[in-house]
């Protein structure tokens, strides 16, 4: 468990293709499951505190869910990522057709300082050995008053057990090293790798499933029901998501 240097495969994004959007016999399916919680959640914090029409750039954006989203909703948004063929997928569901997809790397984001309203990392820091440097060249990037929103896994024995351990013994078609223990990050030090890069966390709220919507033949077949629900929680012991802001100049 933790102190074991086992690396993670950002490989396999390369090889998921149209199954972003069609895989049920894959962790993806709860992902996109998921999405139907995190997307309205940011959609309100967005309207609240920015306006339409904002820039945002959505890093690590892989079959492009969130991006599009944003783009129906009216923001001119950037998707970017290492993943070239997810690229070409996100385009493809791009239904406006307005979304730049370019290959970036977060570490080193092609933008000038100050370029974007909001940045959106969904289910990203966690798959990069240094999340605390992202975080940094996230800000860079932000506008002072700019918002950041991520997604990712606290790190503890139970997330190990739910978000690593029963999705390889359950979900069909989970990926070796699609998730290690120690890129997890604990809400508190993703506080600190935000206050270190001049963004302050507003708020974080937790996303578990909803036990009754996991029946047997999920578990039998290893196979994602299209009922699967997710709910809000206020506990961030597993999957969290939250929203951070850059200061202002003083
Ligand atoms: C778990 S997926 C999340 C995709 C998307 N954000 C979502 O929530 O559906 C992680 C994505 O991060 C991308 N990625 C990993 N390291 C990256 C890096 N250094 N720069 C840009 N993208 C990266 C992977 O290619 C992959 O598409």
């Amino acid at each position: 468990m933790e102190g074991h240097a086992e690396e993670i495969d950002n490989s396999i994004y390369e090889n998921y293709g149209e199954r972003w959007y069609t895989a049920f016999d894959d962790p993806v399916a709860l992902l996109r499951a998921e999405n139907r919680v995190k997307f309205p959640w940011i959609l309100s914090q967005l309207m609240s505190y920015s306006q339409p029409g904002s820039r945002i750039l959505d890093v690590g954006c892989g079959g492009g869910f969130l991006s599009n989203e944003l783009a129906m909703n009216g923001y001119e948004v950037t998707g970017i990522d290492l993943s070239a063929s997810s690229l070409n997928v996100a385009r493809a569901h791009d239904k406006t057709q307005s979304v730049k997809y370019e290959i970036a790397d977060a570490f080193n984001l092609p933008y000038p300082d100050a370029s974007f309203d909001a940045l959106t990392a969904m289910d990203f820091l966690e798959h990069v050995e240094n999340p605390e440097a992202v975080i940094k060249e996230f800000s860079r990037v932000l506008k002072p008053g700019g918002l950041f929103f991520f997604h990712t896994f606290n790190r503890n024995p139970l997330s190990w057990l739910v978000i690593i351990k029963l999705l390889e013994w359950f979900v069909k078609n989970t990926p070796k090293n699609m998730h290690v223990l120690r890129f997890f990050i604990k809400p508190q030090e993703l506080k600190i790798f935000c206050q270190r890069a001049e963004m302050e966390v507003m708020s974080m709220i937790g996303i578990r499933p909803v036990i009754s919507s996991i029946n047997w033949e999920m578990i039998k077949t290893g196979i994602i029901s299209k009922d699967m629900r997710f709910t809000l929680t206020q506990g961030t012991l597993l999957s969290y998501m939250g929203m951070a802001v850059k200061k202002r100049a003083l």
